[in-house]
């Protein structure tokens, strides 16, 4: 069965020192909890601190992820880095398509697609987020966009690769906002989402895929909304930024 996931995205945010010590913290943290041995802990700092990330995991309590990666394979491309680069820094994931690229860096379907090709081919895992901004949910378009969002990221991949992908529905009304959508509106559209992928690679292979939930997730909701059968755990901002909240959400299950 899939995997419960609860990722931690730092966003830009911390000092090296600050990120030594949140890592410190909750290493020591981790330690101390047993999690079932289907929940895995993904922390996603930014790019100068993966390796000293990379270098706790290594005692394995957590895997690291990147906030992004480049959409072209090397060459000239100042400041971009490269899928291959993060291979080779023993990073496991990668966030694409988060709300803030698509709308700050122009980011788009066609970009997040070449980004899942590269992090595939170089032995990464994707971690694809979608989700409308309000006036898309207002005007009842949520499902639309949702389904653009993973046809045009994903729907080229064959059944083997999309095994490799997490997904995260993060609706934009919810990030940083403090207003969570209700576990109803996350369930209903994390079973929309899982039904698009059993109608393209079949039921079984949408079985084994696990959809994150992201926006304003924090110790209090995380529960009632892992509850759901279809949320398979969460893509946290504000609260992995404290190694207690984050671990009130990691121990949620
Ligand atoms: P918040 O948890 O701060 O709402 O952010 C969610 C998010 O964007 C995670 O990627």
């Amino acid at each position: 069965m899939r995997k419960h996931i609860v990722a931690g995205n730092w966003k830009m945010n911390k000092s090296f020192e600050e990120a030594d010590e949140l890592i410190d913290e909750l290493m020591s943290k981790l330690e101390e909890v047993s999690l079932p041995r289907d929940e895995q802990v993904i922390i996603c700092p930014p790019f100068p601190f993966l390796e000293m990330a990379s270098d706790y995991a290594n005692d394995s309590y957590f895997m690291v992820g990147a906030q992004n990666v480049a959409d072209h394979e090397s060459g000239a491309y100042t400041g971009e880095v490269s899928a291959r680069m993060l291979a080779s820094c023993e990073i496991d994931y990668c966030i694409v398509g988060h709300s803030e690229r698509r709308a700050y860096y122009g980011e788009t379907d066609q970009t997040v697609a070449a980004k899942v090709d590269l992090l595939l081919a170089n032995g990464l895992k994707p971690i694809v987020c979608v989700g409308e901004v309000l006036e898309e949910r207002e005007a009842g378009r949520q499902f639309d966009v949702v389904k653009t969002q993973v046809e045009g990221g994903l729907f080229h991949l064959d059944a083997e690769q999309i095994k490799n992908i997490v997904i995260a529905y993060e609706p934009v009304w919810a990030i940083g906002t403090g207003k969570t959508a209700t576990p109803e509106q996350a369930q209903e559209m994390h079973a929309h989402i899982r039904s698009l992928l059993a109608n393209r690679w079949g039921k079984e292979v949408a079985d084994e895929i696990s959809i994150l939930y992201g926006g304003s997730c924090k110790p209090s909701n995380a529960k009632e909304l892992f509850a759901c059968p279809d949320i398979d755990g969460g893509l946290i901002g504000g609260a992995s930024l404290k190694a207690d909240d984050f671990m009130g959400i990691i121990t949620a299950f």
